[in-house]
C-alpha cells in the first residue's frame, strides 16, 4: 500500500491525509473445490471498496497467485478451483498502483499468503526489524510485513494459528486480514479496527469485508469484534488476539434480501437504490417497539443529546435536530463526527449520542463514539450494515434494514435514517401510531414522485450538463435538504453545487448569481418564505428550479412533490434523479464517482 522509502511519520500523516486503505478482502474454504470461483465472485461484489488493482491466491496442489492492476477482470479457469482461496481489491489515492503492490502478499518462502485491509502504522520499524533477520521484501507495501512475521514465528516452531496471532501483536494501526499456509487446510481471519465478517454454510467458511460479498454462499454469519482471530478448518474456533484465550460466539441466520444486491435490470445501482426508497421507508419504519422504548427512555433520562454523522448521514442528523425541536421540543444538537473532539468537554454519563452511519464503519464516527463512550455517554446507533463496528460498540442499535446500498452515493439510507428519526421524535411524545401512518403514506408517495419527475430530471440534466455552478436553497428543515441536494449533485456530476438556508443567499452568495445560473429551491408550497429568496435570485437573472407541492410563478422548472407533511424528506428525490442524469449526460459512472469510496474507514 505504501511507496518505498516513506519515513514512518511522513507515511502515517500522508495516509491519514489522503485516506488510503479502503480495500476489500475475502477468504473462502470449501469442500467442493470451487474456492477460487467463490472468492473471485465475492471480490467482484466488493469492488466498490476499491478499484485500482486486485489479486487472488488459490490453494490447490500448491499456491497459485494472480494479480492485476485496474478494475477486476477475468481470471484463468484453473484458478477458479481449489480448496482455499483469498482475494483482495484495492483503492488508493497515492503510491504506485502496480502488480507487485497488489495483494495477496507472500512470505519469503512463498508458502504463506495474506490479504490485508487497513494501515500498519509501524510498518517501517517492522520492515527494518525483519530485514535485519534476513527477510527480503518484494513490494513497497506496509502489508507485506504480515506474512513475513508469520513465517518468522512458524520458523520458531509455532503452530500456524499461534504464528498469526503473535505476528498480529506486533502491528500498530488497523487491520482485517485473511491468511493461508500452503501445507495446511486452515484459513485464518482476524481484525482490529477494520471490518471482517465470517459466513458459514455446510462445510464452507467465508471471510469478507462485508456480508454482501458472501451472502449468496452462506446461511449464517458471525460478526467479529476487534482483536478477534478465527481459525477455520472448516471447524470454527475464535480467539482473543491479545490473550490467546478462546471465545464462544453464536452464528446468526442471514437474511439474503437484506444483504445481497444485484442491479435487478437497472443500468446503475444509483437509480435502483433511488427506486428502492419506498421499501426503505417501509422497512425502516418497522422498528421493534421495545427497542424504540429503550431509545426513548435513554433520551428522556439524558441531560444532553447529540446526533452525529458524516456527509449525508450528517445531513440526516441536522434534519433530525429540526424534527426533534419541532415535534418533541427536544434540543438534540447535530455535530459533524470529525469535529466532535471540540465538544468532548460537554460529554458525561448523562449524555446520549445518536450516531448515524450507513456503513457503520466510518472512522470519524467510530472515533467520536469511542471518545464519548470513554466519558460514559450512552450510544444509540442507526446503521444499515449488519455486524458493522458501530453496531457492535453501541448500547442500543436500530437497523435501517434498507438493504445493501452499493452506489457510492447515499440515497435510500438517507431516507431510511430519517424515517427512523421521525419515528423516534414522535415516539418521544407518544405519537407513534400516527407517525407510522404518515411514514406508510410517505412510502407510497415515493413511486409517484419518481414517476412525476424522472423524465423532467432527464430533460433538465441535458440542459444543465455544461453549467459550472448550481445553487440550492430552502428554508427551515428544507435548508438541510438544500445541503443534501447540493452534495448529491457535486459528488456525482462534478458540477460545483452549494446549498444554503435560503435567507442566507442575500448575506453573500447572491453576489455569484448572474444570468442563467441555476438555483434550485425547496419550497413546501408557493407561499413559503424561500420563494421570496428565489425571486430575489431571479431578479438577478437566475434560472429557478422549484421543488414544491405546487407551482409558484417564479419557477422556470417545476418538480412536483405532492407530499406536504414529510416534504423536507421526500423532496430530495427529484434532485437525486437530477444528479443521476447529470452524471449520465456528462459521461460519468454514477455508481463510482472519482476519488470516493463507500466506506471511509480511515480518518
Ligand atoms: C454521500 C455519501 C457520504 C456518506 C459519508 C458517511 O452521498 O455517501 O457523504 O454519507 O461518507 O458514510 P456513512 O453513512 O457510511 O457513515
Amino acid at each position: 500500500m505504501l511507496p518505498a522509502g516513506f519515513k514512518k511519520h511522513g507515511a502515517k500523516l500522508l495516509l491519514r491525509f489522503l485516506g488510503i486503505a479502503m480495500c476489500g478482502i475475502i477468504g473462502v474454504l470449501t469442500k467442493e473445490g470451487n474456492a477460487g470461483k467463490l472468492a473471485y465472485e465475492g471480490i467482484k461484489r466488493l469492488d466498490y471498496r476499491g478499484y485500482d488493482s486486485w489479486g487472488i491466491a488459490v490453494k490447490g496442489s500448491g499456491l497459485s497467485i494472480y494479480k492485476r492492476t485496474g478494475k477486476i477482470g477475468s481470471i484463468p479457469n484453473k484458478l477458479l478451483q481449489g480448496s482455499i482461496a483469498i482475494a483482495h481489491t484495492r483503492w488508493a489515492t497515492h503510491g504506485k498502483i502496480s502488480v507487485r503492490n497488489a495483494h495477496p502478499h507472500l512470505s519469503q518462502n512463498g508458502k504463506i499468503a495474506v490479504v490485508h485491509n487497513g494501515v500498519i502504522e509501524n510498518f517501517q520499524e517492522l520492515r527494518d526489524f525483519l530485514a535485519e533477520k534476513g527477510f527480503v521484501f518484494k513490494s513497497d507495501t506496509d502489508s507485506e510485513v504480515i506474512p513475513m512475521l508469520i513465517e518468522m514465528y512458524l520458523e520458531e516452531g509455532c503452530s500456524f494459528r499461534e504464528a498469526v496471532r503473535k505476528a498480529l501483536l506486533h502491528l500498530k494501526g488497523s487491520y482485517a486480514i485473511v491468511a493461508i499456509y500452503e501445507p495446511e487446510h486452515i484459513m485464518i481471519g482476524a481484525k482490529n479496527a477494520s471490518p471482517l465478517v465470517v459466513g458459514l454454510s455446510d462445510g464452507r467458511v467465508l471471510f469478507a469485508s462485508d456480508l454482501q460479498a458472501i451472502a449468496p454462499y452462506a446461511e449464517e454469519a458471525i460478526f467479529l469484534s476487534d482483536l478477534e482471530l478465527v481459525e477455520a478448518s472448516p471447524e470454527i474456533k475464535i480467539y482473543n488476539i491479545e490473550s490467546g484465550l478462546s471465545i464462544k460466539k453464536l452464528p446468526k441466520k442471514i437474511d439474503i434480501n437484506l444483504c445481497y444486491a444485484d442491479k435487478k435490470g437497472f443500468e446503475h445501482y444509483m437509480l435502483k437504490e433511488i427506486y428502492e426508497q419506498e421499501q426503505a421507508i417501509i422497512n425502516a419504519s418497522a422498528q421493534n417497539e421495545s427497542l424504540l422504548n429503550k431509545v426513548v427512555e435513554s433520551i428522556k433520562s439524558a441531560n444532553k443529546v447529540f446526533i452525529i454523522g458524516c456527509g449525508t448521514s450528517r445531513h440526516a442528523a441536522m434534519l433530525a435536530s429540526y424534527m426533534f425541536a419541532k415535534i418533541s421540543k427536544l434540543n438534540a444538537s447535530a455535530l459533524l463526527a470529525s469535529e466532535f473532539p471540540n465538544f468532548a468537554n460537554l460529554i458525561d454519563e448523562k449524555t446520549v449520542i445518536i450516531a448515524l452511519s450507513q456503513s457503520g464503519e466510518t472512522a470519524d464516527v467510530l472515533e467520536a463514539v469511542r471518545a464519548a463512550k470513554r466519558k460514559g455517554a450512552k450510544i444509540i446507533s442507526i446503521v444499515n450494515v449488519m455486524g458493522s463496528s458501530l453496531m457492535q460498540i453501541s448500547d442500543i442499535n436500530l437497523m435501517m434494514n434498507a438493504g445493501p446500498e452499493v452506489c457510492v452515493l447515499a440515497t435510500k439510507s438517507y431516507l431510511a435514517q430519517l424515517a427512523i428519526l421521525y419515528l423516534i421524535a414522535n415516539h418521544l411524545i407518544g405519537n407513534t401510531e400516527q407517525a407510522k401512518k404518515e411514514l406508510a403514506e410517505a412510502a407510497k408517495k415515493v413511486p409517484i414522485i419518481i414517476k412525476k419527475n424522472e423524465r423532467k430530471a432527464k430533460l433538465l440534466a441535458s440542459k444543465l450538463k455544461n453549467t459550472s455552478s448550481i445553487f440550492v436553497i430552502g428554508k427551515n428543515a428544507c435548508s438541510i435538504t438544500a445541503l443534501e441536494g447540493a452534495l448529491k449533485i457535486k459528488e456525482v456530476s462534478y458540477i460545483h453545487a452549494e446549498g444554503y438556508a435560503s435567507a442566507e443567499l442575500k448575506h453573500g452568495p447572491i453576489a455569484l448569481i448572474e444570468k442563467n445560473v441555476p438555483v434550485i429551491v425547496f419550497a413546501p408550497d408557493a407561499s413559503d418564505e424561500s420563494i421570496t429568496n428565489a425571486i430575489e435570485a431571479k431578479s438577478r437573472g437566475a434560472l429557478i428550479i422549484g421543488v414544491s407541492t405546487e407551482r409558484a410563478k417564479c419557477f422556470d422548472y417545476f418538480f412536483n412533490v405532492p407530499c406536504k407533511e414529510l416534504f423536507p424528506i421526500l423532496s430530495i428525490i427529484p434532485i437525486q434523479l437530477l444528479a443521476y442524469y447529470l452524471a449520465l449526460e456528462r459521461g460519468l459512472d454514477p455508481d463510482k464517482p472519482r476519488n470516493l469510496a463507500k466506506s471511509v474507514t480511515v480518518k
